[in-house]
Order: C-alpha cells, then sequence, then structure tokens
C-alpha cells in the first residue's frame, strides 16, 4: 500500500494513495477577511486566492486526485460591489488565457460550471476554447464553478427537462435520477466524495446541492489565501477515517 508523508504539523498522519478521494471540491472562502486582517482591499484577497487555487490544482493532479470543482464565483456574488466583481472576472482572464498556454503540456482538463451566457463576452470565448483543448485531453479535470447556484442548475435543468417532454422525447413519468443527471451542469461527472469549505464558515452556500448527497464535508478555519498543501493533506485524512454508508450499516 503506498503512503503520502503528511507535513502538516499539527493533524499527525499520512494520505493513504490508495484511496484517494476521485473528486474533491472545495468552497474557497475566505479571501475577503484575509485581506481585511492585512488591511488591504479585499481585491487583494481574490488575487492570493487565485494563486492558491493554481498550487492546489497541481496538487490535486499530482496527488491522483482525478476531479477537483471550485467555487470560484456564485449566482448570489453579483450583489458585490462592480469593483470587487471585475476583478475575479479579471483573474479568471488571466487563468483561462494561462490555460490555453499550459493545459495540452500538463493535461489538465478545464470545465466550466455554471451560467456563463450572463459572463463577458471574451470570457465566454475563452472558455470556448478551453472547452475545445480539454476535449483532446484525458488526464486530470479541474472543473471551475462561475455564475453557478446549485438552485439555478437544477431548475435549469426541470426546465430542459419539461422542454424535451414538450417535444415528445420523454414521458415525464419515465424519469429517473441518472437521466435528470445529465441535464446538470456536471453531466459526467462522478459526485464529489470530499467537500472542503475553508473560512470557518459551515454552510453549503448553494453549491453543488444534487452532487453533495453523500459528500464528506471537512470544514476548516484557515481563509482559503493560507489555505497550504498541508490543509489538503489534512482533509484528505479526516475524509480516509470516515466511514461512508450510504444509508446502509
Ligand atoms: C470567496 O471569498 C471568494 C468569492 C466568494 C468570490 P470571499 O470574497 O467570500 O471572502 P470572505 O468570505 O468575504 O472573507
Ligand atoms: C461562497 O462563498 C461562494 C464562493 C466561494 C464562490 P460566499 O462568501 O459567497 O458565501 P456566504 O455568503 O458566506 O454564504
Ligand atoms: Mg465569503
Amino acid at each position: 500500500m503506498a503512503f503520502f508523508k503528511a507535513k502538516s504539523k499539527d493533524k499527525a498522519g499520512t494520505v493513504d494513495l490508495e484511496h484517494l478521494p476521485r473528486h474533491i471540491a472545495i468552497i474557497m472562502d475566505g479571501n475577503g477577511r484575509w485581506a481585511k486582517k492585512r488591511g488591504l482591499p479585499r481585491t487583494a484577497g481574490h488575487k492570493v486566492g487565485a494563486e492558491v487555487f493554481r498550487t492546489i490544482a497541481t496538487y490535486c493532479k499530482d496527488l491522483g486526485v482525478e476531479y477537483l470543482t471550485v467555487y470560484a464565483f456564485s449566482t448570489e456574488n453579483w450583489k458585490r460591489p462592480k469593483e470587487e466583481v471585475d476583478t475575479i472576472m479579471g483573474l479568471l482572464k488571466r487563468y483561462l488565457l494561462e490555460a490555453i498556454d499550459t493545459m495540452a503540456k500538463d493535461n489538465i482538463r478545464l470545465r466550466f460550471l455554471g451560467d456563463l451566457t450572463s459572463l463577458p463576452r471574451e470570457l465566454q470565448d475563452l472558455a470556448a476554447q478551453t472547452n475545445a483543448i480539454s476535449e483532446t485531453l484525458n488526464g486530470f479535470q479541474a472543473n471551475v464553478c462561475v455564475n453557478y447556484g446549485g438552485r439555478d442548475e437544477l431548475v435549469n435543468a426541470a426546465k430542459a427537462f419539461a422542454q424535451d417532454c414538450v417535444a415528445g422525447k420523454y414521458v415525464p413519468e419515465q424519469l429517473r435520477e441518472a437521466q435528470f443527471e445529465q441535464y446538470l451542469s456536471s453531466a459526467g461527472l462522478p459526485d464529489p466524495d470530499l467537500l472542503i469549505r475553508p473560512g470557518g464558515e459551515q454552510r453549503i452556500s448553494n453549491f453543488l446541492l444534487w452532487q453533495c448527497a453523500y459528500a464528506e464535508f471537512v470544514f476548516t478555519d484557515t481563509l482559503w489565501p493560507d489555505f497550504k498543501k498541508e490543509d489538503l493533506d489534512a482533509a484528505i485524512i479526516e475524509f480516509q477515517r470516515r466511514h461512508r454508508r450510504y444509508g446502509g450499516i
């Protein structure tokens, strides 16, 4: 059995590489508070948060995790000041441009979950380019949730299914869970095994409501810009101690 030495000082243990979560989801929270604590504008927290995302995504890939899904911008985050929203969109654009240059070399697939139609046109075009590149690859997959809301996703899925019924493709009575999943923006992805929320809040904030039905939750007070590989190790170790029963015994 392969073991990986965890470097975490306070959480003794090792990551068992044979029993990794196949899919990790992260609510990247705490950027604003991280910046405030340092007397910086909230946008500074988002910039560091974007760097941490790069580090943690690479680390997941190196460990052998197959899928990482991160919550970058929710359907509710439009309520924030324009300057903050613009900064987040700018960081996203930078990441997309970088990804277009490097993902084939690194064999990293990138997918966006959420309603991209209300994003700036330029971002939509860049996302289409990264999608096209992803189709040629077969490696680790990073999913970035942008303008994503679990309820919005479910309502859109219900609408699309209803339209297919009207078109005579299906009858409502025949709908099954596996078929409904095909209408979600996560279609084709396995459900997350582990959901990590840094930043101290213990809530789901409209993230992957359907998909997290049996995810193991790990909450940590560490703010996202301070999140290190060791914090990921600690969350995986915690996950590996859990007993998943799925309603059984
Ligand atoms: C998460 O950090 C990033 C986004 C929601 C876009 P926050 O910006 O929510 O940071 P806090 O929670 O205010 O500290
Ligand atoms: C959740 O964080 C959304 C993202 C991390 C993108 P929020 O900061 O928006 O969540 P609440 O408002 O604390 O629930
Ligand atoms: Mg927050």
